[in-house]
């Protein structure tokens, strides 16, 4: 979903309630998403941190303990209102919580690190995803740091082979059919493609390079492209499942 700020603003408002239930099935996400946060991170205790798109305040409340401040922002007053409520309940009183955007964080500050969780693929375009960086980059200190986490294409040509071959060979044991009789009816308007392999290779390619043309599911080489361009070093990136990555960047000069 790749939705305009005013589209996400008012989409989100209205799915905060339902999307705070999930967050509260899934703890165990966030848990896991912090530890890595803190490894990688590195926190210290006189930190102020800025999470964009800090939705219920999942992330936010459990960094709280670790830093002197969290600044969270997001562009959904309902998400915001949730999130203080939990706040309030858990006697956590260490974040602020602002109304603003990746474009527009409205805050006053600059901040040694910005953690971002599951947000930016929300935003429209491209372009909308390489400002955010750009302005992140405004946002922080000297070598301050970047945690981004997200749905992105993490395509890795040797897992998509294994996976295709276990498919293949799934599929045939399945159906007791041959490969000749498959080939009859996938490749009918393929004539040139000529075992179930090439098949499902191209047609994974065409799928992967539709997503990544929307510009709402990015590749993770252009994110990571995003950010060196933007004045970051890259230390770090990692499939955190099959559908989304983690970056890890920091800051080198000023813009
Ligand atoms: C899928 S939720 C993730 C929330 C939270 N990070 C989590 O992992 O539970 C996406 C969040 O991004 C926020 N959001 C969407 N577009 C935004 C934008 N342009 N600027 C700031 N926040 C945005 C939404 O309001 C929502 O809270």
């Amino acid at each position: 979903m790749g939705l305009s700020e005013e589209e996400g603003g008012k989409y989100w408002d209205k799915e905060a309630k339902s999307y705070n239930e999930e967050v509260e099935k899934h703890r165990n996400r966030y848990y896991e998403l912090v530890e890595c946060i803190i490894d990688l991170m590195n926190p210290k205790k006189t930190d102020v941190i800025m999470e964009i798109g800090a939705g219920t305040g999942a992330v936010s409340l459990l960094l709280a303990p670790k830093v002197k401040k969290i600044i969270a922002v997001d562009i959904s007053k309902e998400m915001l209102r949730i999130a203080k409520e939990k706040a309030a309940k858990a006697g956590v009183d260490n974040i602020e919580f602002v109304r603003g955007t990746f474009h527009k964080p409205n805050i006053a500050e600059k901040v040694d690190i910005i953690v971002t969780i599951d947000s930016l693929h929300c935003t429209t375009n491209g372009n909308y995803k390489k400002r955010a960086i750009e302005i992140m980059h405004g946002y922080l200190k000297n070598e301050g740091k970047v945690f981004l986490e997200d749905e992105m294409i993490v395509y890795d040509q040797k897992i998509l082979k294994r996976r295709v071959d276990q498919i293949v060979r799934y599929l045939v044991k399945l159906t007791r059919k041959s490969d000749k009789e498959f080939r009859d009816v996938l490749f009918e308007e393929r004539p040139n493609i000529h075992d179930l392999k090439e098949f499902f290779d191209e047609s994974m390619s065409y799928y992967i390079k539709g997503m990544a043309k929307t510009g709402h599911h990015l590749k993770l080489e252009d994110l990571v492209r995003y950010f060196e361009d933007s004045g970051f070093e890259v230390k770090e990136t990692k499939r955190a499942s099959s559908t989304n990555g983690i970056i890890y960047a920091r800051k080198t000069k000023n813009a």
